[in-house]
Formats: structure tokens, C-alpha cells, sequence
């Protein structure tokens, strides 16, 4: 165990003690006239008994639903960012959804590719790509690839020529690589500093104040390898003023216009509510402000601007289901209620302070007058799943508790810390659950030991 940690930047305000706000719940959220939860026409309380706890549960029609408006916002070529959530039935959703998606490693690509998402729907990210990925890149024959810095336009420049002299690439030299420029375009997102990526002072992309974008682009155009189709940049994550994207937009907008590039992807970011009183721009909301800018900073009519969202697809489609195992009061002080999950299924109210709320899926418009803590079974204090939760008066051990929208970098983000097997993730959607990702066992535990 360790000392009591800093727990003073869990940020949020507390709820009040009316009933779960039900926009914070996937689309199809429908409550029995006892108030019991069903989601995609699945009682929620069902799936606990049936796939047990915690369990992720998303509402597949929700998921279907964002993708669709992420392609009617931006058009062709806006990709999911899969970091996100990923697995075999995400990834294949979002393609027949008719999104591309965002891949910033090798192994979200190879989900991707083992989903059978074509590799031409791809756009490689990543500061640091290995040889082996861009290999592996090249030979799939992806999209896009985001350049990163000036070390990978020279492995690029290095593997093209190698893979042009038939060292098992698909490419030929009259097939030029396409790629984007990453761009920092010294913007500082209204966001948490871990997740901004915008201003001068970061490890990603090529500066724009400091010249660096201009002369990456130039070298980029010397290689008769790679064809510069566009610029990228991304300013963070979990923004929720739209003037942050706009300001990007006429900033690299302006950079843009006089440099006849095809495309503009201004990356992901966009916010979404994780309590109730915030309020996020809609995707269509955000492509317009996006528009608007670059329209107005110069950028032609015919440059493709699109997007990378990733949270905004799938946040809100996504909830957590654990059991009640304990509950503590400390006279005086606070009542811990300890949950079968935490930081290992969850770890962003640790790593960012991050507010989310919780509620009881057999009493969804009950009032939650009890203010309680909800935490994990790990062996550290810190391990606190909603700081402020309030919950109805005749919660019980056993109860199955629910903290709505994580469906975004919760299971992604999943470990095994302290030996705790990951959970199943189920999709939901006209009456029937399928597990799309099974709960692990202990044997997976032991699997990679040897
Ligand atoms: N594009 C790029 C280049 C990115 O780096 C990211 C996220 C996205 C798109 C998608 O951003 P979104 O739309 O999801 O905000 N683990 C953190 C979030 C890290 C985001 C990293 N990059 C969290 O849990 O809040």
C-alpha cells in the first residue's frame, strides 16, 4: 500500500442529488416503469448476471449513429482516431460506417488490417514510428502516413528505395507514398496539459514558428518517394470550445492557402459531457467552425479539411457496470463505496483528475441524496473511480453500479495492474448482447510467462 495521495485536483462538481442526467446515457436508454435500465433493448442488470462485472456495455446503434455524423459533418476521409477503443467489431464498425481510421502504432494497425478494414482507409500517426512499422506501412500500402519528424523522412526515404528495388514492398517508384505534414501550430488548447498538443513546447510534429513545418515540407518534396498530400495537426483532447479548433484552423489555414496541398486534417479533440452541466460542441457544430476558418484564412474550396475524432465517436456509447463489494463509512469523514474494478479498467481519474458520475441501473430516476466515494479494489488510495458520487439512499452491497460515458480511453487504456483479469466488452443493439472482446481469465494472467 501506499501513502495517501494528492486527491485535491479531481476536478468536477459534485452532482446534485437528482436523478443520473440521462444525456450522459447511450441513445437507446430506456428505463422499465420500475426504473430499471435496459440498453439496446437489453436489460442492463441481465447483462452483470450473465457476463458479469465490471463489464464495459456499449450501445452499438449509438456508436453507428456518431460514426454517421462524423461523415455527414466532415465527408470522406474523416477517421476514427482508434486509440480511443479499439477491437476486431470497433474497428470493422467504424469502416462499414464509412469512416477511415487512425492508427498510431503498429498494433492498432494490425487490428485494423486482421478486422479486414482495407489498408487504404488507414493514416499512420506517431512521433516515433519504427522501421518495422513503416514496413509494415509500406507493404499494407495504408492511406496516409503523418510525418513526425525529420528522422522519419529519412527512414521513409531510405525504405521506399529499398522497397522500389522490390525488398517486398507493394510500391513502385512512379507510386509515390502519401503523407501529411504534422504541423504544431502554437496553439494552447483549453484542455488538461497531458492531453494538449497544439502549443510550441511539445514533442510532436514540425513548428510552425519556428520554421520547422516549412523546411519538413520542402524535404519532404525533394523525395521523389513520398507525394505531400496536406498538412496535419491536433491540438488536444477533450476540448469543448470550438475557437480552439477555429483558431487552429486559420492559423494552419494561412500556412496552407498559397501551398496547393489536396488536404487539411485538423486532427481530433472534441470534447464530450462527462457530468452533468457540461456541454460540448455537436460534431456537425465543429466541422462548421473548422469550415468557417479555413474559408476565411484562404483555404480553397477544393482542399479537403477533415478530422480525426476519436472520444466524440464512441465517449457517450459506453458505460461501466461493476458490482458493489464493500461499503465504509467513516463517521465524520466520507463513505468509500469499493467497486470489483477501478484504475485497471479506468485509470483517467487518476492519471487526469477526470470527473465522471455513477448511478444504479435498478433505480435509474431514483434521487441520490447519499454523497459517497466510489472506489477500486487496487492497493492504492489513489485508485478512486468517482471522487464526488452521489447515489440513491438504499444502496447495497451487491447493487450493480454503473459510471456512464467510458467508452473512451477506459478499456483502452486497461491494464493489469495487480493481477486483475480485463473485462468483457459487450455491444448492445436490438434486444441481443454480443461480447465482443471476452473478459480475460487467469490463465491469460500467465500466458506471456515462461
Ligand atoms: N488524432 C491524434 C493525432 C491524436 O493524438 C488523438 C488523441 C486523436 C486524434 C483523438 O483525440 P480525441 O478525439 O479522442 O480527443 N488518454 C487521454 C486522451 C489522449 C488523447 C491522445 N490523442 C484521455 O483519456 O483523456
Amino acid at each position: 500500500m501506499v501513502g495517501e495521495p494528492e486527491l485535491e485536483p479531481l476536478v468536477g462538481p459534485p452532482p446534485d442529488e437528482g436523478p443520473i442526467d440521462r444525456s450522459l446515457l447511450p441513445f437507446s436508454a430506456t428505463a422499465d416503469p420500475q426504473g430499471r435500465l435496459s440498453v439496446g433493448g437489453v436489460d442492463v442488470l441481465d447483462l452483470a448476471d450473465e457476463f458479469g462485472t465490471p463489464l464495459f456495455v456499449y450501445d452499438e446503434a449509438h456508436l453507428r449513429d456518431r460514426c454517421r455524423q462524423a461523415v455527414a459533418a466532415w465527408g470522406d476521409g474523416v477517421a476514427y482516431a482508434t486509440k480511443a477503443f479499439l477491437c476486431t467489431a470497433m474497428a470493422r464498425l467504424a469502416h462499414e460506417e464509412g469512416m477511415c481510421l487512425d492508427v498510431s502504432t503498429g498494433g492498432e494497425m494490425h487490428v485494423a488490417l486482421s478486422a479486414g478494414v482495407p489498408a487504404d482507409r488507414l493514416v499512420l500517426h506517431g512521433n516515433n514510428k519504427s522501421e518495422e512499422e513503416l514496413a509494415a506501412a509500406v507493404a499494407a500500402g495504408v492511406g496516409r502516413v503523418v510525418i513526425d519528424s525529420f528522422d522519419e523522412i529519412e527512414r521513409l526515404g531510405r525504405l521506399l528505395e529499398g522497397s522500389t528495388r522490390g525488398h517486398g514492398g507493394r510500391r513502385t517508384a512512379d507510386q509515390p507514398l502519401s503523407v501529411l505534414v504534422r504541423v504544431t501550430p502554437g496553439v494552447e488548447a483549453h484542455t488538461h496539459e497531458f492531453v494538449r498538443t497544439g502549443q510550441d513546447d511539445t514533442k510532436f510534429g514540425f513548428g510552425l514558428a519556428s520554421g520547422a513545418a516549412k523546411t519538413a515540407l520542402a524535404a519532404v518534396r525533394a523525395n521523389p518517394a513520398l507525394e505531400a498530400v496536406g498538412l496535419h495537426a491536433h491540438i488536444g483532447s477533450q476540448v469543448f470550445l470550438a475557437e480552439s479548433f477555429a483558431e487552429e484552423s486559420r492559423i494552419l489555414g494561412r500556412f496552407l492557402a498559397p501551398l496547393r496541398l489536396p488536404e487539411l486534417c485538423i486532427g481530433g479533440g472534441l470534447g464530450v459531457p462527462y457530468v452533468a452541466g457540461e456541454s460540448a460542441p455537436s460534431l456537425a457544430e465543429w466541422a462548421a467552425a473548422v469550415l468557417q476558418a479555413c474559408r476565411e484564412a484562404g483555404v480553397p474550396e477544393r482542399t479537403r479539411i477533415t478530422a480525426e475524432p476519436g472520444r466524440a465517436i464512441v465517449a457517450t456509447a459506453g458505460m461501466t457496470l461493476y458490482r458493489v463489494g464493500t461499503i465504509k463509512e467513516l463517521p465524520g469523514l466520507r463513505t468509500y463505496v469499493s467497486v470489483d474494478g477501478g484504475m485497471s479498467d479506468n485509470p483517467r481519474p487518476v492519471l487526469y483528475g477526470s470527473g465522471y458520475e455513477a448511478f444504479l441501473p435498478r433505480a435509474l430516476d431514483a434521487t441520490r441524496p447519499r454523497a459517497v466515494r466510489v472506489v477500486g479494489k487496487h492497493c492504492e488510495s489513489g485508485d478512486v473511480v468517482v471522487p464526488d458520487a452521489r447515489l440513491p439512499a438504499d444502496l447495497a452491497v451487491g447493487d450493480v453500479l454503473a459510471t456512464p460515458v467510458t467508452g473512451a480511453y477506459g478499456y483502452s487504456m486497461a491494464s493489469n495492474y495487480n493481477k486483475v483479469p480485463r473485462p468483457a466488452v459487450v455491444f448492445v443493439t436490438g434486444g441481443e448482447a454480443r461480447v465482443v472482446v471476452r473478459r480475460e481469465t487467469d490463465e491469460d494472467l500467465t500466458r506471456l510467462d515462461s
